[in-house]
């Protein structure tokens, strides 16, 4: 063993992507430094073999509300086994990087949890965890870069066979020594079968190659969504722009439950894409395969991407995001191998190297510069449309909490969506997908590929009480409770509902106003004869801020009789820190109606949440 050259294997759980990045970093820097690495998601990874392993580095992210990505659940299910007892994984070596965001209370919870139960495994630390945080001015890659080099130097102290090039190598400044993972077949016209060149089904063909840095079941949709009313629900003089969104079902209905979350694929810019195939010199009528190219050490290094000859414009269109997400630290280390002109080159190193992190960090995040600006801003670079493929950060679906009721809707979709734009350094950037959607009218009879999937609001049974709290879009998914109630109050008794709402101004950003007060007038569902209540806070209509958590604070007395009768605690909205605003003001009502401590109110409020009464779904 003693002689043998010694590997690492990176297990990594991503959700939106980074940490699979910060995984291929690792894996990229011990091969560099003569270790071989293999990376693996948590869920391509069977974790009995854990075991066998010698060194094992652990990547993980942490969403929302401490919640783990999807290719983790299954993973640390088994690891949470009693049977496996505490001495199974004696002998292996570890070491845990988290990602995550210290604006959410539960701050790399993964992270964390994970660190905890490997040691209780008897696994032994090869360096003190690492935690990325999301609110450094240079994100994650700030903690991931000392991180790294610590776990290097520790590794060659335990054994030097770990780096026989010696922990810290130096990047070579001329030569790349990296390859593409994907390999690019160009086909003939003439080869391919007549219907490969229809487009009828393009889409369920491209998703069916999305670049599967993602969860493996987002290979294709579940269905296509067309839309058929788009209207703005904000008023003339209002800050924001709200609409709300109708979606028909395509083909056949997909079941889903009010709260559910729905993912959509926005399009992007047309023109936009043109100046990327110009700018790259690609021939957008091409027809390409993408396949992985196999490495000595591992066979093949990635997922087949497609099975079937595509046109290289659909390809890129549907599955590279050159106008919305920014390029990643490697992608500017590869394009300073293609720079031929040495002012760029210089940038560009100096970018990838440890001392330009937070430069390019301003450049490139701050600014969210596009991929296709870093390319404009660095015109003598050419980079092959291989290591475009790889390197070019995948279109995602973005998700959006569903605002209709299956019951009061049916085979409909709604959806309450904020419009957003911002400015950073004098440039307007909007949202892709928000954008792309208010742009769309019915008439363009567009079909959407769409994944519905369960958010964190459970659909509740209609005998249970509810307390809702959701400012500004944070309502959406609460018009659907209430729609759903509506119709269940023809036919059988409903339980009380109390809702609070909150925006800027009442005149302008009231969304659904007519909606809630018809509920709240006498005998409706909201209305105070039915044991519920309707309150609003408008946070600008005075010159102090009123803000849901003050009407809470207001209704103390009737928010705690209902939490006694059992009613659950439902949140949602568009903002990192009013859950953690509104559950401090949950914690004073509960210290006041008991007399207990600060540190019971919040053990109290930790026990509705185990017993699925206190549900939070927080986007930012
Ligand atoms: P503001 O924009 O005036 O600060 C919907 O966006 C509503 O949520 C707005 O009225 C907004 O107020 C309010 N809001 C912003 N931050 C909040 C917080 N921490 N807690 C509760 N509401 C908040």
């Amino acid at each position: 063993m003693g002689e043998k050259q010694r590997k690492l294997l990176v297990l990594y759980a991503s959700q939106t992507g980074n940490a699979l990045d910060a995984a291929e970093r690792i894996g990229r820097e011990a091969e560099r430094r003569g270790c071989p690495a293999s990376i693996a998601s948590t869920d391509e990874f069977d974790p009995s073999c854990l075991p066998h392993e010698e060194s094992v580095v652990f990547v993980v992210s942490t969403t929302g509300q401490g919640d783990s990505p999807d290719s983790f659940k299954e993973f640390w299910r088994f690891l949470l086994q009693r049977n496996l007892g505490n001495s199974w994984l004696q002998g292996v070596r570890f070491a845990v990087f988290g990602l995550g965001d210290s604006g959410y209370q539960k701050y790399n919870f993964v992270a964390k949890k994970l660190d905890k139960r490997l040691l209780d495994l008897g696994a032994t630390t090869i360096i003190e965890k690492g935690l990325g945080d999301d609110q450094h001015p240079s994100g994650y890659e700030a903690t991931l870069d000392p991180w790294m080099l610590s776990l290097w130097s520790t590794l060659y102290q335990i054994n030097p066979k770990y780096f026989p090039k010696g922990p810290d190598v130096m990047i070579p400044q001329d030569e790349l020594t990296d390859q593409p993972k994907y390999r690019i077949l160009y086909h003939k016209q003439e080869t391919l079968e007549p219907e490969l060149m229809a487009e009828s089904d393009i889409i369920e063909r491209a998703r069916g190659m999305s670049p599967g840095k993602l969860s493996k079941d987002k290979t294709k949709p579940d269905c296509f969504l067309k839309m058929t009313k788009n209207e703005v629900l904000t008023k003339a003089g209002s800050t924001k722009d709200v609409r709300h969104f109708e979606f028909q079902f395509v083909s056949s209905s997909i079941k889903y439950e009010v709260g559910d979350v729905v993912e959509l694929l926005p399009s992007q810019d047309c023109s936009a894409i043109d100046a990327f195939i110009k700018r790259c010199h690609l021939d957008p009528e091409s027809f390409i395969t993408v396949c992985p190219r196999e490495t000595e050490n591992n066979g093949s290094c990635g997922e087949v991407i497609t099975h079937v000859p595509i046109k290289l414009k659909t390809f890129v269109e549907l599955t590279m995001d050159v106008t919305s997400a920014s390029p990643r630290r490697y992608f500017f280390e590869v394009m300073s191998f293609y720079a031929t002109d040495e002012r760029e080159k210089e940038r560009l190193q100096y970018f990838a190297s440890a001392e330009g992190r937070d430069d390019l960090c301003n450049y490139n995040q701050k600014e969210r510069k596009s991929v296709l600006e870093v390319l404009v801003d660095f015109p003598s670079v050419q980079m092959p449309f291989e290591w475009l493929v790889q390197l070019v950060p995948s279109l995602k679906p973005r998700a959006f909490s569903i605002s209709s009721s299956p019951l009061a809707h049916p085979a409909q979709v709604h959806l309450t969506v904020s419009v957003v734009s911002w400015t950073r350094y004098k440039r307007t950037l909007k949202g892709l997908c928000s954008t792309w959607l208010a742009s769309l009218t019915p008439e363009q009879e567009i079909n959407i590929p769409v994944w519905f999937r369960k958010g964190s609001l459970p659909a509740p049974p209609q005998s249970l009480p509810l307390i809702l709290v959701g400012p500004g879009t944070g309502c959406a998914p609460f018009r659907g409770f209430i729609a759903e109630r509506a119709v269940q109050a023809e036919t059988s008794p409903i339980a009380p509902v109390m809702f609070f709402f909150g925006c800027r101004n009442k005149d302008t950003d009231f969304l659904y106003r007519d909606f809630w007060e018809s509920h709240a007038r006498e005998g409706g569902m909201l209305s105070e004869v039915k044991g519920g209540g309707f309150y609003t806070a408008f946070s600008r209509d005075q010159p102090k801020k009123v803000y849901v958590q003050h009407k809470i604070r207001e209704m103390r007395k009737k928010v705690w009789d209902l939490l006694c009768d059992g009613a659950a605690l439902y949140v949602a909205g568009s903002s990192t820190k009013m859950p953690c605003d509104v559950m401090s003001a949950l914690e004073e009502i509960v210290m006041e109606e008991t007399g207990g401590s600060k540190e019971m109110a919040s053990r109290w409020l930790k026990a509705l949440e185990k017993a699925g009464r206190y549900n939070v779904e927080a986007w930012s």
